[in-house]
């Protein structure tokens, strides 16, 4: 089964042919981050004008990329939220306009829960582990996704079978890594920008250390995230710094180092906690946040207990591949004339 899979959520264009929902066929995603740099952030009304100028080629790339036509394509599937209005009802619309034109059958995707399927795909190009890679997930997993606008935590007992245990009561991990990027001066660069200075830290004496706090590791909230008490903790590290003259290059770096270790810290701690609750027999990972070096290097550490699946780094941002793999896995056929946008669409689910 071919799913033309369309993903118009935030600030990326994006179409995919995945078959059976593990084999990529095409993948195409067009930006318009670099649109919204000069802004300081997402600019909703420029991200959906850029979303209406990218879908058709996008869309027409990727049946070129997959060497299909629109009529040898088995169902469309589209994300239909949660997101930008704008933005979603570009995607929405134009996959709706396409299944009663081709009188295809369409799914419609929770982007969020989406993003974890990103552990069950493979190209052909990628080498035979990966390409194993979804045979090998055991369930139950615990899955965690972790992006510009979510940080959830699920059991999936299998892939059909999803259940939320918990989620960040305020801002997303993302978020705090796209606002300490800004507060550090590396404009829209986001939590790349604070990985790449991370790395260039040479480190220094734990007297030295900032420790920024690591919210909710009481047992009531164990499965809860937060992350706004941080966010103000980095605006005064920074405001500090820059009146008494010390903002600096090496500082900035250390302030860089500090956010992420804080950041992936509260994230494995809690994704382990919920693993070891519920037995997991594997942990997921996905969603942009988890393309980071150093919170993939922390996870792979209890490796041999629980084992982890983590996609790519260009599956973990936003793509339609994995929309395609959710729509094969978990999606459920709609009539294309009852299909709407849901910006807010929960991501609450239960077994
Ligand atoms: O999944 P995604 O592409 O879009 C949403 O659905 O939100 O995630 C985007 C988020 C942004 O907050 C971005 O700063 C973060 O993922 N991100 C990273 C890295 N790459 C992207 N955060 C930390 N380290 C990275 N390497
Ligand atoms: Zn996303």
């Amino acid at each position: 089964m071919k799913i033309l899979a369309i993903e118009t959520s935030c600030d990326e264009t994006a179409a995919a042919v995945v078959e059976n929902g593990v084999k990529i066929i095409s993948n195409v995603v067009a930006s318009s981050k670099e649109m919204h740099e000069k802004y300081g952030g997402i600019v909703p009304e420029v991200a959906a004008r850029m979303q209406l100028e990218s879908i058709i080629p996008v869309i027409t790339e990727s049946l070129k990329q997959a060497k299909l036509n629109y009529q040898s394509i088995d169902s469309l599937a589209v994300t239909v939220g949660p997101g930008l209005i704008g933005s979603l009802l570009v995607g929405v619309e134009t996959a709706k306009t396409m299944a009663f034109v081709l009188n295809k059958p369409i799914i419609p995707v929770n982007h969020v829960l989406a993003h974890m399927y990103a552990n069950f795909v493979s190209s052909s190009e990628q080498n035979s582990s990966r390409a194993e890679s979804r045979d090998n997930i055991q369930f139950p997993a615990i899955s965690l996704v972790v992006s510009g606008g979510h940080t959830e935590l699920y059991l999936m007992k299998s892939p059909k079978k999803l259940a939320w245990l918990g989620g960040t009561l305020d801002d997303a991990a993302g978020e705090c890594f796209d606002k300490a990027a800004r507060l550090l001066g590396f404009g829209h660069g986001g939590g790349l920008a604070i990985q790449n200075a991370a790395a260039e830290y040479q480190g220094s004496s734990i007297e030295n250390r900032v420790r920024l706090p690591r919210p909710m590791l009481d047992k009531k909230n164990a499965l809860n995230f937060s992350f706004s008490g941080l966010k103000t903790a980095i605006l005064r590290e920074v405001n500090n710094r820059k009146e008494n003259q010390q903002f600096n290059h090496v500082t900035i770096q250390q302030l860089a180092f500090e956010v992420q270790e804080t950041i992936t810290d509260v994230l494995v701690k809690k994704t382990l906690l919920a693993a070891q609750k519920y037995t997991a027999k594997s942990i997921l990972l996905s969603g942009g946040v988890s393309a980071n070096t150093r919170l993939r290097e922390k996870f792979m550490i209890h490796n041999s207990l629980f084992p982890i699946h983590v996609p790519p780094p260009a599956l973990c941002t936003d793509n339609a591949v994995y929309i395609g793999s959710y729509a094969y896995f978990r999606g459920k056929q709609e009539d294309w004339k009852t299909i709407t946008a849901v910006p807010d669409f929960s991501v609450e689910v239960s077994l």
